[in-house]
This record gives structure tokens, C-alpha cells and sequence, in this order.
């Protein structure tokens, strides 16, 4: 929390056509509030109660029944926006491609009755490993309109990973693509899932769109081309109406274990917060071009990409690749070319642009933006007011988003025409959401102290439970105090106004680029290494990530740190993990510091890793030598 704030009162052009500008929203009843924002989507049939909440399990609109896949396609079709471009998709190569909600409906329709045929249900959970193109939504929205769960697996997440998760949710069919354009090159997305396949499977078909135009090899009964199994499709296959409680999806995420949680998210609790805050906190209307940068294989992707636009009939932008390829100037290209009006961004990528300069933003012509939002880490004030100066024009209000993969939608974020903006903090939570930053006993902390972020109130799209692990799901979120509240892992301090400053996570999870690792993950995965005896991973500041991973090894005897065994850990990471969660730097030690009971001491590897010799409290400390090699590195470290 800085000494001096800013404050950014909303801008009077802004607050004068904003679709939430009457102050009072906070002060409704938080049931009444969702009633309303529920009765915003098209249901076949109507709930019976609002909200059943059996500590820590809830239900919402139990009774109620509706479908994904209609809410974001079919009710649109009755209106002028049957024929409104839905996705505007960029291609990395300045392919353009548009579908209107009447071309998703037909797609989608094909897709569902692809996947019919090929024997999904209800009671399976089909895998989507794909990159950033519009087939990717089709087929989530395929699977909802016919009542089946999906779990979409990051791109960039290696063989191993999506075996784990294929494995984990027991999927029979997996939908992937042949290969997918990134930075130029093909990425190999067919390789991975062919890698995958080669160890024990659940899975007894493939699908594959065609993406890059190359043909796969294909395992004869197992793959099959997407393209001509949809030759044979229907174009119209019924939404098959699910209750509100139904899984509506299922996303991994990193936990402080080895084993990545997979989080249920509910149909109509989950559509109904995704929905209004999509329209509530970026003013979604319909004149509006909007573009969230986010992947879809993360739940930004889902909530803000796939489901929340769609739902509210709105126009987006969908871009392949990143914002460095073809040139710097890409992203301020396609706001430009498209008019974007929305930009929903993340604190990584908005560092990378401080640090490339000016001149790429201002090349182009950012006028037609009218809003900005930040999600995935805290935003600095400095990065705050470099955005919303560059890129913003000084005429944008931001959106500083907090929530999780858990929270299925934002928790904490200004409603722009309401809130005074204070850069660096995500401000306070949105109408009908009760969170608070609480101490050890779960009480508010007073303004300027250190607690925990706490959800005080069920919220509707709150994470259902973990995929077929309800004990992890109460011990891993609602365990942190005797109270029936959710326990975000998140540190944070309140300020005077009661605005909520976010410091970051306080679990062994660290945030890359704004992507959850687990500490752990990666521990158990160097030390599958034959040369590793023990290894612990910190997380340390990054001027551009946000966070990277440091590791600490002890090695085998006999084994020594060279740059062969370097080279075979990251090799290892990136094929157990992901590239994207490279450590950066390796520290080699004799030993690691440990309590008595032979706990590892974080800390003192935190101050090691962050350069700092002072190591505080060390009389918890059972083997004081293995400090030497600590000092020692540290000794040529700051040299
Ligand atoms: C963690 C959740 C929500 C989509 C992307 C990440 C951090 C998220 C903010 C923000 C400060 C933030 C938290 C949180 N985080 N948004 N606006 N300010 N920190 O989803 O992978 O589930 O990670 O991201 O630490 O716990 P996720």
C-alpha cells in the first residue's frame, strides 16, 4: 500500500452512459442482488430457492433449469444480433476470420452432434487441448449444449501435464487440433497429445481440427479428423436444458501438492456471476468491441473470453498469438484495425510494454478505447498510471480485477461509474459479494494491517467442490478459520476507505506471468532427476513476470552440479510441466535448512534467493552447517 494515493474519480462522459451508476446496488440484499442478475439469462425452467448453503457445499437456483450454450448462442438468434459478429479471430499470420452468433450456432450445433455420436455424456468429462482460435469456444460451447462437462488443458502445458489431467478427470474423448502458430512456428499440439497417448489412457478417441494444415499421423480407430466428422452433422442439435447445479466445467489449477486440483464450476450459479460482471464491471454494451488477451486454457479465458462475452451478445477480438509477434507494434495494431473499445489485459504483458517504450503504443491510433482492465497480479501504481496514461489516453477508468480459477468470477473490482480508482489497489468487492481481509481469528483487520483475503458469503459461482475430491475441496479452502469462509490464499492489507491492497499469495503458489505454480510441482518433478536428493522452489521478484522460480538442490553423492545436469532439469520441467514454469535459477547446496522435526526453512531459502545474507531467527535451526554453502553463494552473489 503506497504513502500517497491518487485518486481517478470516474470520468463524467463515462458514468453518464454506464450501465451500473446507481450507487444503492451496494446496499442491496446480496440474494436479491443475484435474483435479479439470474433472471438476466433465458432458464427453461424456473429455480425454487435462490441459495441452499450447507457449509461449505451450496447450491444455487436449485431447481432451476437452462443451458450454457443457449444463453451464449441460441437467445441471441431472435434478435438483430443473429448476424452481429460474435468473435473477430486475428490469426498470427493476419488470417482473419469472423463468426456471427448465427455461424456459432451452426457450428456449435455441429460440433455437439459430432460429439453425440461419438458417445459423449453427461457423466464424462471431455478433454479440449487447444490453442487460441475460435474452435476452441465452439467446443466448449458443444459440450455444454449437450449437458457435458469439459476441461480445457492450457497449450502450453506439456505431454506429461495433460496426460495427469486427462487421466485425473478419466476422459474418454480429447479434442485437440493438429498444431497451433506461435511466434512463427508450429507448435506441436498433435506431437504432445501423440506423447501423451503413447502411456496408460483413459482415452478411446481423438478428434482433431485442422489448424496448420498438415496431416497428422493418425492411430487407426482412435483419431479422427474433425473435418469430416462434421461433414456428416447436423446443423441443429437441441440444448439439452441442465439443472443449475449441473458441473459445468472442470479446470485444473496448481495447489500447493504435487497433484493439480481439478475445479468444478456449477452451470447456473457459475453463469450468472460471469455474466452480470462481465457486463457490470467492464460496461459491456453492445456497440462495444471487446478484447481479453487472456488464453483459454485459464479460467480468464473461460469466464472472459468463452462465457461472459457470448452471454451477453457481445462482439470480441480473439488473437492467436502474443504481443510481440509479428513486431511490438501487434497489439496496437489490432486495437487500432478492429476499433477495440474494451482492452482486458494482464500486469505482465503491461510491464513487457513499459519496458519495450513508448513509441509502440503510440503509433497507432488508441482512440476508440474507452475502458481498460487488469487481472492476474497485483498492478503496480507505477504500471497503473503508465497504462492508463499510454495506452488509455488518461480518459480510461481501470478495472483491477481480483478472483481465482476458484471464484469463477471477479470478487474485488471497481464498478467503473461507481468507484474512485486508486492505482495499485483492486479496490473493493462487487455488489453482492461479501469478502473482507481478515486476521488469524478471521475478523477484519483494522486499516493498514496485514490479513488474509477471506469470502464471507457464498457467492454463486464459487467453485462447486474439487473433481471427485470433496475432503481437499473443505481442507484446502474452509479450514482456514473456525467460520464458514472460504480462504482465498491470498495476503492483503485495507486501507482508510476500506479499499483492498492484494500482496499475493501466502501458500507455496507462485504466480508467473500471472500463471499459479505450485512450489511443489515442481519440487517433485526435479526430483524425479537421478542426480536430485531433495530439492525446495522459492519464488522470487521478477521485473517483468511478476514472480520466477528459484530451486535449491542437494544433489546424490557422486553427482555434481554441471551444466549437462542444468540443461537435463529444465529439459525435465518442460516436459513434465510446461516451458512457461522454466526455473531460473539453480542453486547448488550440501544440505538444506531444516527445523528439528526436519521441516524445510522457506524463509531463510526466500532471503537467499532475494540476495539477502541477514537470514533473521535462526534458533529454530537443527543443522546450522548448511548454512556454509548459502553464505558462500551468496558471498559470490554479492560480490
Ligand atoms: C491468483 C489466482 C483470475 C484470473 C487469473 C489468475 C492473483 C489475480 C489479481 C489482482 C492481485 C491477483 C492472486 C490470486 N491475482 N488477480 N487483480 N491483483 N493479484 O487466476 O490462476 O486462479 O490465480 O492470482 O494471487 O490468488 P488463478
Amino acid at each position: 500500500m503506497p504513502e500517497n494515493q491518487t485518486v481517478y474519480m470516474p470520468p463524467q462522459p463515462f458514468v453518464d452512459k454506464a450501465l451500473m451508476r446507481e450507487p444503492l446496488v451496494y446496499k442491496q440484499d446480496a440474494l436479491d442482488f443475484w435474483e435479479d442478475r439470474a433472471r438476466e439469462l433465458d432458464w427453461f425452467e424456473p429455480w425454487r430457492k435462490t441459495l441452499d448453503w450447507n457449509p461449505p457445499f451450496a447450491t444455487w437456483f436449485a431447481g432451476g433449469k437452462l443451458n450454457a450454450s443457449y444463453n451464449c448462442i441460441d437467445r441471441h438468434l431472435n434478435t438483430w444480433r443473429k448476424n452481429k459478429a460474435a468473435i473477430i479471430f486475428e490469426g498470427e499470420h493476419g488470417d482473419t476470420k469472423v463468426y456471427t452468433y448465427k455461424d456459432l450456432h451452426r457450428e456449435v450445433c455441429r460440433a455437439a452432434n459430432v460429439l453425440l455420436r461419438l458417445g459423449a455424456n453427461k457423466d464424462e468429462v471431455v478433454t479440449i487441448y487447444m490453442p487460441m482460435i475460435p474452435e476452441t469456444v465452439i467446443a466448449m460451447l458443444a459440450c455444454t449444449r449437450i449437458g457435458v462437462p469439459h476441461s480445457v488443458v492450457f497449450g502450453g502445458f506439456s505431454a506429461n501435464a495433460l496426460l495427469g489431467r486427462i487421466n485425473d478427470a478419466g476422459s474418454k474423448i480429447l479434442i485437440t487440433c493438429n498444431g497451433a502458430y506461435r511466434k512463427g512456428r508450429i507448435l506441436p499440439v498433435i506431437e504432445n497429445v501423440h506423447a501423451a497417448l503413447e502411456q496408460e489412457n483413459t482415452i478411446e478417441t481423438v478428434v482433431i481440427y485442422n489448424r496448420v494444415n498438415r496431416d497428422p499421423e493418425l492411430v487407426y480407430g482412435r483419431d479422427y479428423l474433425y473435418t469430416s466428422l462434421r461433414a456428416n452433422a447436423s446443423n441443429e442439435c437441441p440444448p439439452v436444458p441442465m439443472n443449475a447445479d449441473d458441473p459445468l466445467f472442470v479446470l485444473y489449477t496448481s495447489g500447493t501438492t504435487g497433484k493439480p486440483k481439478g475445479v468444478v464450476h456449477s452451470t447456473g450459479g457459475y453463469l450468472t456471476g460471469v455474466a452480470a460482471t462481465q457486463k457490470y464491471i467492464f460496461d459491456l454494451k453492445d456497440d462495444d468491441v471487446y478484447w481479453c488477451t487472456a488464453d483459454l486454457g485459464w479460467i480468464s479465458g473461460h469466464s472472459y473470453v468463452a462465457y461472459g462475452p457470448l452471454l451477453n451478445g457481445a462482439t470480441m477480438v480473439m488473437y492467436e498469438g502474443g504481443p510481440e509477434y509479428p513486431d511490438k507494434y501487434q497489439w496496437w495494431r489490432i486495437i487500432e484495425k478492429y476499433g477495440v473499445t474494451i482492452l482486458y489485459t494482464s500486469p505482465t504483458a503491461i510491464r513487457n510494454f513499459i519496458k519495450w517504450g513508448d513509441k509502440y503504443p503510440q503509433k497507432h491510433d488508441l482512440s476508440s478505447l474507452r475502458l481498460l482492465g487488469s487481472v492476474g497480479e497485483p498492478i503496480s501504481p507505477d504500471a497503473w498510471e503508465w497504462f492508463h496514461r499510454v495506452v488509455g489516453g488518461g480518459r480510461c477508468p481501470i478495472v483491477d480485477t481480483w478472483w481465482q480459477t476458484e471464484t469463477g468470477m471477479i470478487m474485488l473490482s471497481p464498478v467503473p461509474a461507481l468507484t474512485p480508482l486508486k492505482p495499485g489497489s483492486c479496490t473493493k468487492p462487487f455488489p453482492g459479494v461479501s469478502a473482507a481481509v481478515l486476521n488469524e481469528e478471521g475478523n477484519p483487520v483494522a486499516p493498514g494491517e496485514k490479513g488474509f483475503v477471506g469470502v464471507t458469503q457464498p457467492w454463486p459461482a464459487m467453485l462447486k467442490t474439487l473433481y471427485k475430491d470433496d475432503e481437499r475441496y473443505v481442507n484446502t479452502y474452509w479450514k482456514q478459520w473456525d467460520k464458514p469462509y472460504y480462504f482465498a490464499g491470498d495476503g492483503a492489507t485495507i486501507d482508510e476507505d476500506g479499499y483492498v491492497w492484494i500482496e499475493g499469495r501466502v501458500d507455496d503458489v507462485i504466480n508467473v506471468s500471472g500463471h499459479r505454480i505450485g512450489t511443489n510441482e515442481l519440487e517433485s518433478t526435479l526430483a524425479q532427476h537421478e542426480a536430485v536428493a531433495e530439492a525446495a522452489c522459492i519464488g522470487v521478484a521478477h521485473e517483468i513476470k511478476g514472480q520466477v522460480p528459484v530451486a535449491f538442490l542437494v544433489l546424490k553423492e557422486d553427482y555434481f552440479p554441471t551444466q549437462t545436469l542444468i540443461d537435463a532439469l529444465h529439459e525435465l520441467i518442460t516436459e513434465q510441466i510446461g516451458k512457461f514454469s522454466q526455473i531460473s535459477e539453480f542453486i547448488f547446496t550440501a544440505e538444506l535448512p531444516k527445523t528439528q522435526s526436519g521441516k524445510t526453512i522457506r524463509r531463510i531459502l526466500q532471503n537467499v534467493a532475494e540476495g539477502n545474507d541477514d537470514f533473521g531467527d535462526i534458533t529454530t535451526l537443527a543443522n546450522p552447517d548448511s548454512l556454509e554453502d548459502l553464505r558462500k553463494y551468496l558471498g559470490n552473489k554479492l560480490l
